[in-house]
């Protein structure tokens, strides 16, 4: 990736994913899990970028959504109904209608929801369960245990039962998600024992959802997740599983930041280089929290080089936005060849929940996104203008 020509080419700032990263991820994981009925989903919140979504729905994988915009996102992009499931939380009415009407898989998490969803005449669902065990790389981001919102409590299979014997409704998977960034899979198997303990008493199952979490190593001292072992561990307990319950289901797993994660980079230009008297050293950058909010809402931690000046010799620094706010910090006290003005920054392991959680704050316009497919660099979404931001106002 030559990011000068990039910058020179779309702008600055910009965020560029790379499809063979993509692709090699996904098939990392396809070839991780043993088990012949594996349907993989792409959790498209982490990246819903239509070229990116588009390779990974190549390889085979559905579609997890989570909002009625991601549904019709995924059909747009022509993913079948019966592969886009709809893992909701707190949805309303009208979004039920609409994604029944669409045919897509509503995943309830509650009892109240799969009451009225069996109201509405609905005849298959799946249900998320909370198998009390969670994990992922900040308690934000930790989806299972008693304090989170999400899922049927795992003490309720009888309610559900009772449920789905008193209507037309059957539940036909069985859903988990634990969290998000985990880089052992200790938790995960934990909470599959207890997921397939729920699952073995429902009796009209075709699939098991063990959800999404893998992590990445933001870190340089931060180890891959062993995704071999893990898909073995799980393929061979979903085995055993299966074996009990009688029938071979289809095991589901719903990543979202694995697959696209380290396939993107966040490319900003240096505006200005300040070295205070006491020594401290800010680089600032013509983007911000605005752009990536990641480092601000869960500390994270994302590699930054220098791809103007690689050779440059290093400084300790802080690398900060241009949003008029203190915590607009994307990395404090980091080892980085001395940027001048106008030197590229490279922001790695941007691609998920990069754009994804973008927003307008300060007035500033979302950054382009470009992809880059086999050596071509394509446009995967304009730049947004200031009059598009203006004009989203009644005058
Ligand atoms: N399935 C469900 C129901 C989810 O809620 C999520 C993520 C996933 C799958 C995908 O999880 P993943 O494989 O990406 O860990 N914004 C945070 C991550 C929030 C994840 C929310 N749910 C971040 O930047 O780290």
């Amino acid at each position: 990736m030559n990011a000068a020509a990039l910058i020179a080419q779309f702008g600055s700032p910009l965020y560029v994913y790379d499809l063979d990263t993509v692709r090699a991820r996904v098939r990392a994981l396809k070839a991780a899990i043993t088990w012949p009925r594996f349907q993989p989903l792409f959790a498209i919140k982490a990246n819903p970028c239509p070229a990116v979504a588009r390779a990974i729905i190549a390889e085979g994988f559905g579609i997890d959504a989570v909002s009625p915009g991601e549904v019709a996102m995924a059909l747009r992009l022509g993913v079948r109904p019966d592969l886009i499931q709809y893992t909701e939380n707190n949805m309303t009415d009208a979004e039920q209608a609409e994604a029944v009407a669409q045919g897509v898989m509503i995943t309830v998490g509650s009892l109240d929801r799969l009451e009225r969803l069996a109201a509405a005449g609905a005849r298959e669902c799946s249900v998320r369960f909370n198998p009390d065990v969670g994990d992922g790389a900040h308690e934000k981001i930790c989806t299972a245990g008693p304090l989170t919102k999400f899922g049927v409590a795992s003490a309720y299979v009888d309610r559900v039962l009772e449920i789905e014997r008193r209507n037309q409704l059957k539940v036909v998977g069985c859903h988990m998600h634990i969290g998000s960034g985990f880089l052992d899979h200790n938790a995960f198997a934990q909470a599959c024992e207890v997921i397939f303990n729920i699952a073995a008493r429902l009796p009209n199952l075709r699939f098991i959802d063990c959800g999404g979490g893998i992590g990445i190593p933001y870190k340089p001292d931060q180890q891959p997740l062993d995704l071999t072992a893990m898909g073995a561990h799980l393929s061979r307990e979903f085995a055993a599983f299966c074996q009990r319950y009688g029938r071979d289901l289809e095991l589901r797993l719903e990543p979202g930041r694995f697959p696209v994660a380290e396939a993107g980079t966040l490319l900003t230009t240096v505006t200005s280089v300040k070295e205070n008297p006491d020594g401290r050293v800010f680089v600032g950058c013509d983007s911000g929290f605005n752009h990536l909010i990641r480092p601000c809402m869960y500390g994270a931690w994302h590699r930054i080089a220098n791809a103007t000046r690689p050779q440059a010799p290093v400084r300790t620094v802080d690398v900060v936005g241009n949003i008029c706010e203190s915590g607009d910090i994307f990395a404090r006290d980091r080892a980085l060849p001395l940027p001048v003005l106008g030197d590229v920054l490279a922001i790695g392991d941007a691609g998920a929940y990069g754009m994804a959680m973008a927003s307008t704050y300060n007035l500033r316009p979302l950054p382009a996104e470009v992809v880059l497919d086999g050596g071509a660099a394509h446009l995967g979404r304009r730049r947004q203008t200031v009059e598009e931001l203006l004009n989203a106002w009644v005058w």
